[in-house]
């Protein structure tokens, strides 16, 4: 099963799922690796892996449509079964969800649909909830939306900081993440699909 993981920052999340491929233990294929902005940990990380990059720099394109044409066509240049946002910080439009049907995975560090946007730990922390944690989803036109594929819960615990608890947050997105791939990667090879 090929993938193709857009990013937008350190890649951590990324990172974990470049060492369970490396390990044998997820049977995926990272095609390439995107971002929609220039020098990003998760694109450093991949060209150490010796995975393929592109980068679409959100900032070249007056057009948001312009963007997210030019976008579709890097990823879809790299045949992917799965696109995976992983930290990515940009809402794609139906154009690149219609090249890719129901095949646009996004992870979220809340649990949805608490908390959607681009600081979801920062405001669960803010609301003053015990247990947060994390999603994974096939993502549509909006933001944080789309049908959850898993969850996972976190404890938030006294003194925790929006840093503490993103840190904590990220080590169940991680293994969601890669669960979720190898279920997906199962389903593939049993139905043959
Ligand atoms: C993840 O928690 C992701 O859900 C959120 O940003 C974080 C990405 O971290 N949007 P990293 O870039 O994988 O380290």
């Amino acid at each position: 099963m090929r993938i193709v993981v857009l990013v937008s920052g350190s890649g951590s999340n990324l990172q974990a799922v470049i060492d369970a491929v490396a390990a044998g233990t997820l049977p995926v294929t990272i095609a390439a690796v995107g971002a929609d902005r220039p020098g990003t940990g998760g694109v450093r990380r991949a060209a150490e892996a010796g995975i393929a990059t592109f980068e679409v720099d959100f900032r070249k394109y007056d057009e948001r449509a312009d963007w997210n044409r030019a976008l579709t066509e890097a990823v879809a240049a790299h045949t992917p079964d799965y696109v995976v946002s992983s930290g990515f910080m940009r809402i794609v439009d139906q154009h690149f969800l219609d090249r890719f049907p129901n095949r646009y995975l996004n992870t979220h560090p809340a649990l949805l649909p608490s908390f959607p946007g681009a600081h979801g730990v920062r405001d669960a922390l803010a609301y003053g909830v015990k247990v947060t944690g994390c999603t994974v989803m096939i993502a549509d036109a909006g933001v944080d939306t789309g049908p959850i594929l898993a969850q996972a819960p976190v404890a938030v615990l006294p003194g925790d900081t929006e840093e503490t608890l993103h840190e904590r947050i990220k080590v169940e997105e991680r293994r969601l993440l890669i669960e979720t791939l190898t279920d997906l990667a199962a389903a593939r090879s049993t139905v043959g699909a």
